[in-house]
């Protein structure tokens, strides 16, 4: 099988190390860097927990990339206090001794699209390193095969307003940007489909049982990441976001939607929220796949399956838990 090339930026956070943890476990993926941006925590800090993901994969030469600090024109305004202090669920793991964060994400982003066929982009975060590679250099991105968005929502209520989800709320220049500019298709892997992808107790439960080292890892930095849910919304449980645009990359049929222009709102009332004209008002060609429909067993049977390699049999018998 012919592996296909892929970046992920991201703003790791406690679902982009799961999404990671799946990208690193799957043969259908080369992953040829992992650039980070602020988001969840700002990059630095982010960029040292992408490290921490690849560890636990044994994966450390896979370059991690730090990209932008800021946002395009807001300030800053990150997740910890869903995410943790540390972005990993308050465990404060030591730092990872055996590799290092290159600078460059940026430059690291468009130099892969220029030297590299075929690479696409799986985003999980704030757009900001991808507008500013736009920025730079366009051209580059006429190289790029596909790009995936964890972000923006449809028909359903945002996280960070009534409207808005987080990613392109902490930095909605840089998503309209990139909505506006990359001139690809962007599949939008949306909380209308993301919403519904939930680790529970049972599953946090019956992976225990499984491998020791995998189980106490995803376990350790949700449970921080499962108290925030209860408090804020009263669910049991964690919604994880970005491993579900990673596994619908790998497998279209996990989610299904339709083809639409989408602009993102850059301030006011409704800042982040990705406008979906589904009724075709503008009259604009289209420039995204909105993702509605998702079959989340599907996910989950494909994410606990990668990450427990081994146990196959087991995770497709096992009763009551999927
Ligand atoms: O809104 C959810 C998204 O924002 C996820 O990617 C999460 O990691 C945060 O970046
Ligand atoms: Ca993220």
């Amino acid at each position: 099988m012919q592996k296909r090339k892929v970046i992920i930026d991201c703003d790791p956070g406690i679902d982009d190390s799961l999404a990671i943890l799946l990208a690193l476990n799957s043969p259908e993926l080369d992953v040829v860097g992992i650039t980070v941006c602020s988001g969840n925590v700002p990059a630095k800090l982010g960029a040292k927990n992408a490290l921490k993901a690849l560890q636990m994969c044994s994966s450390l030469d896979i370059p991690v990339y730090l990209g932008e600090e800021y946002p395009l024109k807001r300030e800053l305004v990150t997740a910890q206090d869903t995410h943790g202090e540390d972005g990993l669920g308050e465990n404060f793991y030591e730092e990872i001794k055996e590799a290092i964060v290159n600078e460059g994400g940026v430059d690291f982003i468009i130099d892969t699209l220029i030297k590299e066929e075929n690479v696409s982009i799986i985003a999980l975060g704030p757009l900001t390193n991808i507008a500013k590679a736009l920025m730079k250099d366009k051209e580059a991105f006429k190289n790029l095969d596909e790009f995936v968005s964890m972000g923006g929502a449809f028909r359903i209520h945002g996280n960070c307003s009534p409207v808005a989800e987080f990613n392109y709320w902490v930095d909605p220049h840089g998503a309209d940007y990139v909505y506006k500019n990359l001139s690809k298709k962007i599949h939008m892997v949306g909380l209308d489909v993301t919403r519904k992808i939930v680790l529970t107790p049972n599953i946090i439960e019956f992976i225990n049982r499984l491998d020791k080292d995998m189980a106490a890892f995803i376990t350790e930095i949700t449970r921080f990441y499962v108290d925030f849910h209860w408090e804020q919304e009263k669910v049991i449980g964690c919604v994880i976001n970005d491993p579900l645009a990673v596994a619908y990359f790998i497998d279209r049929s996990i989610c299904s939607g339709f083809e639409s222009f989408v602009e993102v709102v850059e301030d006011g009332v409704a800042m982040g929220q990705s406008i979906v004209d589904s009724f075709d008002f503008y009259k604009k060609e289209s420039n995204a796949i909105v993702l509605t429909e998702v079959d989340e067993k599907k996910f989950m049977y494909m994410f606990l399956k990668r990450l427990f390699k081994g146990y196959e049999s087991i995770i497709d018998s096992v009763e009551g838990v999927i």
